[in-house]
């Protein structure tokens, strides 16, 4: 068997002995969404590291668990605390849970992420659709013997983020009258911001955001045929664009501040599709 397949397959193993749920919708949690729990309704939770084989986030403020709910009636797994590239983890680790998500029945993935904004109409707080990305600057996640019982060697990229979903998430913001700005999320390794010019390098290519996950995890299932959508939460204007110099705790308190409004918009959002998938 394949031995990125045979772990996952482990890992899936040692989860269904402690967990019983069929989640429709996968949830990754990023950074302002941390306490998203809150806004569910909890059946379980589960912690990485009970889980045989399963990579474990070091980032401070990144609790490392599976949560298991209900969003109104919809049956959810969250992910609270994502692996990320920079910490060291080969990128089949990193995108290891999301396909732990779809093995345990999630056919829609929801991205959500703290991001730099790099388009000039942008402001610190703002939300942002996903309509598609840029991956060429991390490793891709399907390097390698392709594993079969996942997806196809070469997959088609044309739609990654589903433009029904995209449909109803905006939809969802102008009834709650929430302003939500749409783009191109481009994702860099990280750890280190960029640099003004790499800043400028990405706008020039067609991004209007920069952060340091999520589209290698659209990577990851869109080749398992997941229908896939994002936001980001834009906590600050990218290094260069402003004067003053970048912080994680500027980056996490304004996600922090615009939080509540970032869990309405996913938690109506989540309600809207659901009801439609089902
Ligand atoms: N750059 C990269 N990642 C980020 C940023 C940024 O400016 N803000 C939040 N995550």
């Amino acid at each position: 068997m394949n031995p990125i397949y045979e772990k996952l397959q482990k890992c899936y193993e040692s989860l269904c002995t402690k967990i019983d749920f069929e989640p429709v919708v996968g949830l990754v949690l990023g950074s302002g969404l941390g306490d998203y729990a809150d806004d569910i309704k909890v059946e379980a939770t589960l912690d990485y590291h009970e889980i045989k084989g399963f990579p474990v986030s070091t980032v401070a403020g990144h609790k490392g668990r599976f949560i298991f709910g209900y969003v109104k009636d919809i049956p959810v797994v969250c992910m609270q605390g994502r692996v990320h590239y920079y910490e060291g983890y080969p990128m089949e680790e990193v995108v290891l849970p999301v396909r732990l998500m779809k093995k345990m029945g999630a056919g829609v993935l929801f991205l959500t992420n703290a991001a730099g904004g790099i388009n000039y109409a942008f402001k610190a707080g703002d939300f942002m659709l996903i309509k598609d990305h840029i991956a060429s600057f991390v490793p891709s996640p399907l390097l390698g013997e392709n594993v079969e019982e996942l997806g196809v060697r070469f997959p088609d990229m044309s739609q990654v983020y589903d433009k029904d979903l995209q449909k109803m998430i905006k939809n969802v913001a102008e009834e709650c009258d929430i302003p939500l700005q749409e783009g191109v999320y481009v994702q860099l390794t990280g750890p280190a911001y960029e640099t003004p010019a790499e800043v400028k390098m990405c706008r020039v290519l067609g991004g209007d955001a920069v952060g340091m996950s999520t589209a290698c995890e659209a990577v990851a299932a869109n080749h398992m045929g997941m229908k896939i959508c994002g936001i980001s939460c834009i906590s600050n204007l990218a290094c260069g664009m402003t004067d003053k110099p970048l912080s994680h705790s500027e980056v996490q308190e304004t996600a922090d501040r615009v939080a509540p409004l970032f869990k309405k918009l996913v938690t109506q959002s989540i309600i809207a599709i659901g009801e439609k998938i089902r």
